[in-house]
């Protein structure tokens, strides 16, 4: 399989340091970087256990895309759209597009229409952190997973199988998810929680064990049920709480992405997280008050850029 990654953030060379290891052993397959601008011929990887290494970056252009059999896109949630749209044109017959992201509503409906009916669409929800230092440095900063699946069109179980191969061989871990919404949503409880809290406090993940956030996280949490109930999405308390809580754990050390936008005066995601349950919580006449705080907190911090 030919493969075009979109973007050259943290995870977009991830993806790219991940798949370039099995890539290279095959000389008739192509991985190429598509980013905004031409920039290091290499760049530097560092292993979670420390080891690092240069990774050679070979940029995408035309003939890449039209040759592409997967498309991985890994920007920001605000810039997805736009990405998909400045491809459209490009995009061979059943390439395989797979959107990996944080939040969700990405798509206007408008992109998703002009998307052929048998495109296959697929999201890739993913755990492992990453974190770019420099331009041209990224550190793997924990081992985490990827659930990979169908959001929409077509796609033959031997596609599926041969996409599933493409990544076994990584440490990246996918697992084939044929109920992908619901781990959408599961995310979307996680990013909801951890990112603006860890964004407004100026703290780790980790530290969400404070009591001190405890009955703030309590309450997001029975926000996001109500609002995901009334999407069809029926979620236990008591799960997505332990759920949050876990990857607060696991992910203790790291600076989550919406603290790292606001460090970085960088716009962040809230409108796809936060702002996309208070979206659909004002549609069904729900309230989200604590969603809606927090929403206007990170608001008032990027204001201050
Ligand atoms: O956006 C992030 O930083 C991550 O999705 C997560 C899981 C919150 C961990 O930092």
């Amino acid at each position: 399989m030919n493969i075009v990654i979109v973007g050259a953030g943290a995870i977009g060379l991830l993806f790219y340091q991940q798949l370039y290891t099995q890539i290279k052993k095959q000389a008739q397959r192509q991985l190429a970087l598509k980013a905004r601008k031409q920039g290091p011929a290499h760049f530097s990887f560092t292993h979670f256990q420390g080891l690092s290494y240069q990774i050679p970056i070979n940029y995408a252009d035309q003939q890449s895309i039209a040759n592409a059999d997967v498309i991985l896109i890994c920007v920001k949630s605000y810039q997805i759209d736009q990405a998909l749209n400045q491809l459209m044109p490009y995009l061979p017959k059943n390439v395989k597009i797979i959107l990996c992201h944080n939040g969700m509503g990405v798509l206007t409906k408008q992109t998703l229409l002009d998307l052929s009916a048998q495109q296959p669409l697929l999201t890739l929800l993913t755990t492992h952190g990453s974190k770019k230092t420099s331009a041209c440095h990224i550190i793997h900063t924990g081992l985490g997973f990827c659930d990979l699946g169908l959001l929409q069109g077509k796609l033959s179980s031997e596609d599926k199988n041969q996409l599933i191969a493409e990544f076994a061989n990584s440490q990246l871990n996918v697992h084939w998810q044929n109920n992908i919404s619901e781990k959408q949503w599961l995310k979307l409880a996680i990013n909801c929680v951890i990112n603006p809290l860890t964004a407004i406090n100026n703290i780790n993940n980790g530290e969400l064990y404070s009591v001190k956030y405890q009955q703030t996280i309590k309450t997001l949490i029975q926000e996001f049920i109500s609002v995901a109930a009334s999407q069809g999405q029926n979620m236990v308390f008591e799960d997505v709480y332990a759920l949050v809580m876990t990857v607060a754990e696991k992910t203790a050390l790291n600076c989550s992405s919406m603290r790292s936008d606001v460090i970085k005066q960088q716009p962040t995601e809230i409108n796809y997280i936060n702002g996309y349950l208070v979206t659909l919580a004002d549609k069904a006449n729900i309230n989200v008050p604590e969603n809606k705080k927090l929403c206007q907190q990170i608001n008032q911090l990027t204001k201050l850029y």
